[in-house]
């Protein structure tokens, strides 16, 4: 069943629980999360990047898709639009009823961030949909790494008062797109912007943060932990493995299905990894 982001984050962040949200791609990564969800028992919060949207050459039918995968899921599921910077397509997902919409303005000047946020928060908050922002660019979108760049708390503190949103995505070292599970974090930093900053935290780029970080992250005071890359690498490395064994192979469903599997599979171990860092 679908839910709202809040509905999710606030009690987790309350309890010092994670919340995983990953990335969809395709229809089969749509449902190795709902499934993966399932077997776990936890929520997920399933992510429809602008990025995926532009493969796709339109929103509406993964969308539509997602929406009818998490409403019908055993498990509490938010659609989100994950990393936009087009407002025209946030306004679309409200309408096709996505629970939540990330709104980057990250490469924008902080005034004009807080602007053009203040705008998306309006619309969404009116239509009851939930907002992230982030604020200090996580690197790594465009390819280029820059793990140093570092969310000031005093300024997050004021960007979330002067945005009213739902959850902050914060720069603390890690970066998006990275293959292998190797950045440390500034647990630190963490731990300042959870007690400056009054809403749920997000960590972006977490595919290159190893399990036992993100947890240490997580006690710190992380809450959505998004993952797109490295659940990618586990889908694809099974539709590798079995393309190699079987070079004659012609119907897709023979490699997607165990690439479904194997992505639902890890979903559900990161999914108990996050759920139970707070006990
Ligand atoms: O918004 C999505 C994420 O930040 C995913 O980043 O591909 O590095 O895990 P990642
Ligand atoms: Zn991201």
């Amino acid at each position: 069943a679908t839910t709202s982001l809040t509905a999710l984050l606030t009690p987790a962040a309350a309890a010092g629980r994670g919340v995983g949200a990953f990335n969809v791609f395709s229809l089969e990564h749509a449902e190795a999360l709902v499934a993966g969800a399932a077997e776990a028992g936890t929520p997920v919060v399933l992510q429809l990047s602008q990025n995926a949207v532009r493969y796709h050459g339109s929103l509406a039918p993964i969308a539509v898709a997602t929406l009818a995968l998490a409403r019908a899921s055993a498990a509490r599921a938010v659609v989100h639009l994950d990393h936009a910077t087009d407002v025209d397509l946030v306004h679309e997902a409200v309408a096709l009823g996505v629970g939540s919409v990330m709104f980057d303005g990250s490469e924008l000047s902080y005034e004009d961030n807080v602007r053009v946020t203040a705008e998306v928060v309006a619309h969404c908050h009116a239509r009851g949909v939930d907002v992230e922002a982030e604020l200090g660019e996580v690197g790594g979108k465009d390819g280029v790494h820059a793990p140093g760049v570092r969310t000031r708390p005093d300024e997050a503190a004021a960007f979330v008062a002067a945005t009213g949103v739902d959850a902050l995505a914060v720069a603390v070292g890690s970066s998006h797109a990275m293959t292998e599970r190797s950045a440390a974090l500034d647990l630190a930093l963490v731990a300042e912007l959870r007690a400056a900053v009054p809403v749920p935290l997000v960590l972006h780029g977490s595919s290159g943060v190893p399990d036992d970080e993100i947890v240490r992250a997580v006690r710190a005071g992380m809450t959505k932990i998004n993952i797109a890359t490295h659940l990618n690498k586990v889908f694809t490395g099974a539709v590798r493995a079995v393309l190699d064994e079987n070079p004659a192979l012609v119907d897709s469903r023979k490699y997607l299905g165990p690439a479904r599997a194997a992505m639902a599979a890890e979903t559900a171990r990161l999914l108990i990894m996050l759920d139970g860092t707070g006990s």
